[in-house]
Order: C-alpha cells, then sequence, then structure tokens
C-alpha cells in the first residue's frame, strides 16, 4: 500500500498501518495492541495522546495556532521564562523552532557567528539531524551521495570502551580517545575553530555512555581552543535519564544547548538555548534564522503541559524507577543468552548490545534484526540503532509513564523473540 506514493527514506515501514497510540501502546488498523518501546521516535516521554497535550491543543486552538514570526505570543514567552528558571543562569535565552536539526543548525550559526570561525567538531556516531550543518556533523550514518558537506566538519572518536574506536582500552576508557582526536583535529585544521557538538549520550551511535570525567576532559579541550562547547539533548533532556537535562548528570555546562523530542512530547519543537552574553554579540553581528514556524504558539503551549507533567507526576523519579526495573529485566536476559553482550545507559535509555560471542565482540545485527522483527509479531515496537560493521544495539525507550506490567510484558515478548528465533537459527 505504501510502496504507491511514498517515498522511503530511510527507516524500514513497520508491515501494518497504525491507527492509534495512547500511552506507551499503539494499535494498527486491526486493532492489534503493539507495546511501544520507542516512545514514537524517541518523543513520547509522556506517552502517546496525554490527556495534558491534549488538553494544550485544544487550547492553543482556542487562542492562536500560528502567527507571524515577529509576533510573540503569552505561551511562548512564559514557556522562555520556564526554560530559563529550570536552566543555569548562562542559559538564559532561547529561541524555538520545530526540529532537532534546525535547532542545531541555529546552534552552529551562532557559534560561527560569535566565534567569527567556521570548523565544528563532533563525535564519530553522532546524529545532529537532516539539514546541511547538522548532517556534515552526523557521523552515525547518510554521509554518502551527496556530494560536499558544510566544510569544517571534523570529528574526534567517541568514548564507545565496549569497542574502543582506537584499539586502546578495553570497558573502561581513560580519554586517550579524546587527547588523540583533538591532536588530529589540531592538525587538520585550519585555524578557525568554532564549535564542538554532542550529545551527552550518544543515542542513535549505540547508546554510547561516556565514563565520569569525560565531558570535563573535553570541555577543557575546547575551552582551550575557544571552542564554543554544543550539547544536544534531543533524547536527553526531560526525565528520560531520571533528571531535568543530561549535562546536569555529568556536571558540566555547555555553551549552547539544543532541545527538541522531548521538549514537544510528540509534536515538533525545539528550542536553541544561549547566555545573555552570546545572544547579545550575535544580535548585533546580524543573527538571521527566520522559520515558517518560529515561536508558533501551539507547540509552545504543548511545551508548557509538558513541563507541567513532568514535575507533576515526578516524571523524573519514575524514570529511574522504572529504568531499574527494566534493567533488571534486561540483566536477567542477559544471563539466559549469549547474545546479549552489554547493557548500558540511565533511567529509560537502555542499550543492549548485541554480539556473535561475548569475547570477540562481533555484532549480530542480523540476528537482532530477525529477534527485532519477531518482537514486532508478538506485539513489541524495539528499536535497533547502530547496525553496522561495529555494532548493533537495541535501544529501548518507553515512555516515562510506562507501567510496571508494561515493562513486564515487554520483556517477556523480548524473550521469547530471542528464543523463538535462536531456535530457528543454524546451530
Ligand atoms: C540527538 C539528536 N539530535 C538531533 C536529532 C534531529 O532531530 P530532528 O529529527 O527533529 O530534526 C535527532 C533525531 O533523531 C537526535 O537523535
Amino acid at each position: 500500500m505504501w510502496d504507491r506514493h511514498l517515498i522511503r527514506y530511510g527507516s524500514v515501514f513497520v508491515p501494518r498501518l497504525i491507527a492509534k497510540a495512547r500511552g506507551a501502546l499503539v494499535w494498527d488498523t486491526d486493532g492489534r495492541e503493539i507495546l511501544d518501546f520507542t516512545s514514537g521516535q524517541m518523543c513520547s516521554t509522556l506517552g502517546h495522546n496525554h490527556p495534558r497535550i491534549v488538553a494544550a491543543i485544544q487550547q492553543a486552538c482556542e487562542g492562536a495556532i500560528h502567527l507571524f514570526s515577529g509576533m510573540m505570543s503569552p505561551a511562548v514567552v512564559t514557556l522562555s521564562e520556564r526554560l530559563s528558571a529550570m536552566l543555569p543562569p548562562a542559559l538564559s535565552k532561547a529561541m524555538f523552532l520545530n526540529t532537532g536539526a534546525e535547532a542545531n543548525e541555529a546552534a552552529l550559526k551562532m557559534a560561527k557567528l560569535h566565534t567569527g570561525r567556521y570548523e565544528v567538531v563532533g563525535l564519530t556516531g553522532a546524529w545532529h539531524g537532516m539539514t546541511s550543518g547538522a548532517m556534515a556533523v552526523n557521523y552515525c550514518a547518510g554521509r554518502k551521495g551527496y556530494g560536499p558537506l558544510t566544510p569544517g566538519a571534523l570529528s574526534i572518536p567517541a568514548p564507545y570502551s565496549f569497542h574502543c574506536p582506537i584499539r586502546h582500552c578495553r570497558d573502561t576508557c581513560d580519554f586517550t580517545c579524546a587527547d588523540v582526536g583533538f591532536d588530529l583535529v589540531d592538525q587538520q585544521s585550519t585555524g578557525a575553530l568554532a564549535a564542538f557538538i554532542a550529545e551527552p549520550i550518544e543515542s542513535s551511535g549505540g547508546v554510547v555512555v561516556p565514563p565520569p570525567g569525560y565531558w570535563q576532559h573535553v570541555k577543557a579541550l575546547c575551552d582551550a581552543r575557544g571552542m564554543l562547547f554544543i550539547f544536544d539533548e534531543a533524547q536527553t533532556a526531560f526525565g528520560r535519564l531520571g533528571c531535568d537535562f543530561a549535562f546536569q548528570h555529568f556536571g558540566v555546562q555547555p555553551d549552547i544547548l539544543t532541545l527538541s523530542k522531548t521538549l514537544g512530547g510528540g509534536l515538533p519543537l525545539a528550542a536553541t538555548v544561549v547566555s545573555d552574553a552570546l545572544e547579545q554579540d550575535c544580535h548585533e553581528k546580524g543573527f538571521l534564522h527566520v522559520t515558517s514556524h518560529v515561536s508558533d504558539p501551539l507547540p509552545a503551549h504543548v511545551a508548557l503541559a509538558v513541563l507541567d507533567v513532568l514535575s507533576e507526576e515526578d516524571l523524573n523519579r519514575r524514570a529511574l524507577e522504572m529504568g531499574a526495573h527494566l534493567r533488571a529485566g534486561l540483566d536477567a536476559l542477559a544471563d539466559k543468552y549469549e547474545i546479549i553482550g552489554d547493557i548500558r545507559g540511565f533511567g529509560l535509555l537502555q542499550g543492549v548490545e548485541l554480539v556473535r560471542n561475548r569475547t570477540s565482540r562481533e555484532p549480530d545485527a542480523e540476528l537482532g534484526r530477525e529477534i527485532t522483527s519477531r518482537c514486532m509479531e508478538l506485539g513489541l515496537s524495539m528499536n535497533i540503532v547502530a547496525v553496522g560493521k561495529m555494532a548493533a544495539v537495541w535501544r529501548i525507550a518507553p515512555p516515562l509513564t510506562v507501567t510496571r506490567a508494561e515493562i513486564e510484558r515487554g520483556l517477556a515478548i523480548l524473550d521469547q523473540a530471542i528464543g523463538d528465533v535462536l531456535a530457528r537459527a543454524p546451530v
């Protein structure tokens, strides 16, 4: 049905049409229930169609949905105040866009305008979005076939200690990857290093959790070069890790923070957040980033509801509690199945590394894909990321409102799916 008039854009289409979504569940057009352990596209942290989000949309419909980009609405102003109150004083000014890529694009443009330089360093395995500037610092996938990317994009190896990218450590990272990476950056740089951009936990790249002290080390390397440090918290902000922002967890404050997916709870909303001084300087230098839907009231209403629910339903605590339950279940599966080589993450962002055997750590993408499909047949939607030569990882991230019973049901399906696929795999 979808082959006829829809462009295939990279995701494998799920072989059924989804008609309804509530909480951690979706239903296909035949009424079949599927557990959603991907929170949609990692956005629906409150669960699908949370009543407060629905009410916020209705509220916007009674007020204003969309306005001229120079017109501010009470919802947008209040949202900027609410965000600023949650953030340190040096992250005081926000602009509201739609997608994560757009927010990163604005962040990179501001960093370039402010520093007067153009080079941007990212982490291998990173994903920052599909617009040209953001895509230039995507090292996860999609670089080939589109001609030259934005000049000045450089990378350093991610601290992926399960598969150390510089073949130096195993399981414990001593930051040599960052030092070697910046040595290479220095040699390649034309002397115009503007910024460093990274996800606090690299998600699409395999749920890569940096060791304690790593971000402090990298921030110092950036500071020494006069580079701005940008954290892209598309997936990690607003509860998923059990805190409002991942930078709080890691104890390193970025110069620029980008927010997206989880800010809109399923609606397209993103933010770029900077200091007063940075905003002032960029404004004086003529910063231009007007889009059709910049500062739209509708998604701002929704974001206010997201922030309300985050505190009213104590979702940070819930992510930790449900995350611990999920983790215990995954640990039990690891005791049973050799294919699970590693489990890592925080709260309700858990990565499960799939290997052929635990000594070689060779990835088992094929079996991983088969089990993922079997999960879908059995009623569990799972995402497999970082599928490639180096790794295959399940990214397990249910909504933060997921119930204990739903987690248990998901784990039981996963157990059955692994068992079924292994039973028919050639020995
Ligand atoms: C960390 C991160 N940054 C940015 C993006 C891009 O966001 P969007 O798809 O909304 O442009 C994504 C999307 O998956 C992401 O995971």
